[in-house]
């Protein structure tokens, strides 16, 4: 015997706690609906710390969580935070906000905003808040009658035909809007009833040296030490309904706003999520991740590695160039570094091996069961696989036509144009034809606006070779097959790009509105003979010709397929819980605060702190310049009231379930307080969109304490301060008080000791 080995019983339970841990730990996995939290999460989030309810967290009949939680713009979350609509989102939620008030001569992207008046406050006409009124399951109505084995476009037609009907009544008579989304790939339906405020206006951004510190270096990175906040204000017509901007309109009173918590976190403290995850695969099957980490990551990594390189050098040569692209770098740089980490992640995890043996086990309880089971799910994987075989090259060919081909700015106006030719070819009527082409016309400065021509010409001669190169052959159209042949040398391709740019009328705002014109006497030619069209139409067309059939029946397959295999998966476990994938809709994370180990003897805090800011402090690096009235108040260690142990918190990482989409989600404490704003995920977490691991994501969040520190003492901006409602810690009970005036070092003491004593 061994000095490891264990009395039997010892053992058994040794055995019986590995079998348990895992599982057990787990739990923080997942993406809940709110309408069920009751029915599958209410007592596992309370038994981790939640002193709430689910009905505290979403209910129809009265003010809940739900109803201080927007949808910000397209594709991030945003939090109320005071009874006047003023909303909490992250500064690269507001960037292209912040960008398009921005110029040379007023920088806000580079000093910041702040309104000190609500006259000041700055509409941003096309930017909406939606909140969710209510949600229902309607598989039932959609899926009636609909028989198993129908083709999977003909069973899309009338899902979506019903789904249209059920939206329209939900909302009749109201000011809402309605619509369907699909769960578990189609097996389930909700419909969602949302109110969406359209006169959302800039309060206050800090400037990027706070709210994008660190930038792309530290992006996806812990540990991290980004002020990444900024702040807007819901407006609303006279009722309180959403309404067009107007200067008329009044601050918006929601039905509920989150109170802000002073008292901090601590390991192992419950945290929830709430917000608008956009999209997750996690019931892939091996052949889906085996695509997305040999196929799709790299590809897209390799296109965006050579475009961020030429807009990188040409936006530190010239400020206009920077200003330009700022928010178009920042969304490409993105996601090609959350690529490259969800490569590492699943390699780590040895992701398709996993899946493997999950199929594998699969398989096994489908032999195991009796002829209904083996008639559902004996087929399945391997139409999954042949569908996967199938679809391969057409996966390819999609990645580098969008990444590559219409990644040159200049061939997708030209593209984007192609529909007027087809009307003129079509002879549509002359009205037809001239609203689409007013239509360009009001957008071709939009399209221009933040172009560089001579960028682009650049990314062009440098992205065409490699969309030559990376797309199978029998799927490249004839002039770039013949293009390659001519072209051999980086040179070759340049001087062909430079041939096409300099002849071409798309490359300027003025002489492609002649194009335009020329385009509404129904003179084809205009747009026909001009070389950036002819070069993107054969492209454009063989995709639509060659690729996109093929894709798009393989991908309908695969989507059938892909439903019956989660259905049988759901039958297989009956005794686990099932998430639905992330796809915008409303969902709830919960977890616990904690740190993580990202290799082996490498240990991270949880939290990093304002003195992190001035140790990664480097004025030759533009990523991590220093504002000087930051250091300023590091230096007279000036941190009002949201200090602790002498310095000012400034992130938390915890082990909420969180994606794309959950951006400016706030982060909620087990009393319903907002602790702080969710703004990023670890690069060791970032394949969790397809598989999670509980040793190792973490989403990051922004304390709100750093938050309230740079409005309240860096900017002075304490008005909005007062807005707000804050609890705990060293100013409980002050909310609307003016922080300022409160006899502090004394009283902060008292009250600290107070918390920690209750905890
Ligand atoms: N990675 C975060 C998210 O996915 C933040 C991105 C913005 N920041 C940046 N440095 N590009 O959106
Ligand atoms: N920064 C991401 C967003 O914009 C959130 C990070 C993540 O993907 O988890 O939503």
């Amino acid at each position: 015997m061994t000095s490891f080995s264990l009395p039997r019983s010892l053992r058994l339970c040794a055995v019986l706690l590995t079998l348990l841990l895992p599982a057990a730990a787990r739990a923080d996995e997942g993406m809940w609906l709110p309408l069920l939290l009751k029915q599958l999460n209410e007592a596992d989030m309370q038994q981790k710390g939640l002193k709430l309810t689910a009905e505290d967290i979403y209910s129809v009949n009265r003010g809940s969580l739900k109803d201080a939680i927007v949808q910000f713009g397209g594709g991030c979350t945003g939090e109320i935070i005071s009874n006047e609509g003023l909303l909490l989102t992250n500064h690269h939620c507001g960037y292209g906000q912040i960008q398009q008030h921005s110029s040379v001569e007023h920088d806000y992207l580079t000093k910041g905003y702040w309104a000190m008046t609500r006259e000041q406050e700055l509409p941003n006409p096309g930017l909406t808040a939606t909140f969710i009124v209510r949600m229902e399951d309607v598989t039932a109505p959609v899926l009636q009658g609909i028989q198993p084995g129908i083709a999977e476009a003909d069973r899309e037609r009338i899902v979506q035909q019903r789904s249209a009907e059920l939206a329209q009544k939900a909302v009749q008579g109201t000011h809402y809007k309605a619509f369907v989304r699909p769960m578990f790939g189609g097996g389930e339906y909700y419909l969602f009833v949302t109110e969406v405020f359209e006169d959302i206006r800039l309060v206050g951004a800090p400037p990027s040296s706070i709210g994008k510190f660190g930038g792309d270096t530290d992006n996806w990175m812990w540990p991290r030490h980004t002020g990444d906040f900024s702040m807007f204000r819901i407006y609303a017509g006279p009722d309180n309904k959403p309404a067009p901007y107007s200067k008329d309109n009044k601050p918006f009173r929601p039905r509920h706003s989150l109170p802000i918590s002073l008292s901090g976190v601590k390991p192992g403290d419950f945290t929830l999520v709430f917000g608008f995850p956009g999209r997750t695969t996690e019931y892939l099957t091996s052949w889906g991740v085996d695509e997305t980490f040999n196929v799709s990551d790299p590809a897209r990594v390799k296109v965006r590695d050579t475009k961020l390189r030429i807009l990188d050098a040409d936006m530190k040569a010239s400020d206009k160039v920077r200003i330009q692209y700022a928010a178009k770098y920042a969304s490409l740089a993105n996601y090609w570094k959350k690529w490259i980490g969800e490569m590492r992640g699943l390699k780590r995890l040895d992701a398709v091996t996993r899946k493997q043996q999950q199929e594998q086990q699969f398989r096994q309880w489908v032999q195991q069961g009796d002829a209904n089971r083996k008639a559902a799910y004996g087929q399945i994987l391997d139409q999954l696989e042949q569908q996967y075989k199938l679809v391969r090259p057409y996966v390819v060919a999609r990645d580098y036509t969008t990444e590559a081909a219409m990644g040159i700015e200049v061939l997708a106006y030209a593209n984007a144009l192609q529909q007027l030719v087809d009307l003129i070819q079509a002879k549509a009527p002359q009205a037809e034809l001239l609203a689409a082409i007013d239509k360009a016309r009001k957008g071709t400065p939009g399209s221009f606006r933040n172009v560089n021509v001579a960028t682009d010409q650049k990314v062009a001669a440098a992205l065409l070779p490699l969309y030559a190169e990376g797309t199978p052959e029998q799927l490249l159209p004839d002039n770039i097959k013949a293009l390659r042949k001519q072209n051999t040398t980086p040179e070759a391709w340049q001087r062909y790009v430079a041939d096409v740019y300099r002849r071409s009328r798309l490359t300027s705002e003025a002489s492609a509105l002649q194009v335009l014109d020329e385009l509404a006497k129904g003179n084809a030619t205009a747009l026909t003979a001009d070389p950036a069209y002819q070069l993107i139409a054969p492209i454009v067309a063989t995709y639509r010709q060659k690729v996109l059939p093929t894709y798009t029946q393989a991908q309908d397959q695969i989507t059938l397929l892909q439903r019956t295999y989660i259905a049988g998966l759901r039958q297989w476990q009956p005794q686990r819980k099932f998430y639905p994938d992330a796809n915008s809709t409303l969902r709830v994370a919960y977890g616990q605060v904690a740190g993580y180990q990202p290799a082996d003897g490498v240990a991270y805090e949880y939290y990093t702190t304002l003195d992190g800011i001035m140790e990664k402090a480097d004025p030759t690096n533009p990523d991590f310049e220093v504002p000087a009235r930051l250091v300023e108040l590091y230096q007279k260690k000036d941190y009002g009231p949201y200090a602790v142990d002498g310095t000012v918190p400034v992130a938390f990482t915890a082990t909420n379930h969180t994606t794309g989409g959950n951006s400016g989600s706030p982060v909620i404490n087990g009393r319903g307080e907002l602790i702080g704003t969710n703004f990023d995920r670890n690069w060791e977490g970032t394949m969790s969109d397809i598989m999670y691991d509980p040793d190792r994501v973490r989403n990051i969040t922004l304390d709100v304490r750093y938050m309230l520190f740079v409005v309240d003492k860096y900017a002075g901006a304490s008005h909005l301060v007062k807005e707000m409602n804050l609890v705990g810690g060293p100013l409980s009970g002050r909310a609307n008080g003016s922080l300022e005036q409160q006899p502090k070092k004394q009283k902060v003491k008292v009250k600290r000791e107070k918390t920690a004593a209750a905890n």
